[in-house]
């Protein structure tokens, strides 16, 4: 049987209490910290950044698992990980070729931090396969990059399908993360087709209870 592990997207947080709502997300079965940083570029939305993330990285025990959703990640790569993030998520199509992606992820590791790589749902997954031993995570999403509250693409399944069986056929130990409209019935699919991390957002900050929410994508 996998271990599932769930990773609250701050994305849906309320900015008001953020410490609040990391404590009440510590209370849950979370094991990880999803931080979306999008620069209103790469996508169509600008959510927050390195201050933040510094900020919030050391007051709690989860592991920093930061999504950024910005143009030109080798530049920044660094920063964000002397900002604090445990994992670097940058995106497949925000790099210009195959070597770039490598320079990000050399740039992430020179810098003690683990390097996922995402792709958008119109990205095939064999992207990824060559890059896959270097890599802690693959981030497949389920919705379009920039906003909480999507409903989940259903073509996320047969992505990480193919993944999981390239993955256990090479005998590699990259896990499998999926992003957006993460919800008990979507989490139940996902599930089913491999994944290792379920980032969810609107499903639990949207309820009045977190400990509840966490407990039933893990079912
Ligand atoms: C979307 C972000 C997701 C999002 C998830 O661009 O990468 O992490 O916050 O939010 P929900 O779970 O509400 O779809
Ligand atoms: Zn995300």
């Amino acid at each position: 049987m996998r271990k599932i592990i769930v990773s609250p997207s701050l994305l849906s947080a309320d900015f008001k209490c953020l410490k609040e709502e990391i404590n009440r997300i510590e209370e849950t079965k979370s094991e990880y910290l999803h931080f979306d940083v999008m620069d209103g570029h790469f996508v169509d939305n600008i959510s927050f950044g390195l201050p933040v993330l510094k900020s919030i990285a050391t007051c709690h025990h989860l592991v920093n698992d930061v999504h950024i959703m910005i143009s030109d990640p080798l530049h920044y790569a660094k920063r964000f990980c002397d900002a604090g993030a445990d994992v670097l998520t940058f995106h497949y199509e925000a790099c210009k070729d195959e070597n770039e992606i490598k320079e990000v992820i050399d740039i992430i590791h020179q810098n003690g931090v683990k390097a996922g790589l995402s792709i958008k749902p119109n990205t095939p997954i064999e992207v990824v396969y060559p890059f896959l031993k270097d890599l802690h995570l693959v981030l497949v999403m389920s919705v379009e990059p920039g906003f909480g509250g999507q409903t989940f693409m259903m073509n996320a399944l047969d992505k990480i399908v193919k993944l999981r069986k390239y993955i256990d056929d090479h005998h590699l130990q990259t896990l499998i993360e999926v992003d957006g409209g993460i919800n008990e019935q979507t989490a139940k699919l996902v599930k089913e087709a491999g994944v290792d991390i379920l980032v969810a957002g609107s499903y639990i900050f949207g309820s009045d209870n977190y400990k509840e929410k966490v407990e039933a994508l893990h079912k």
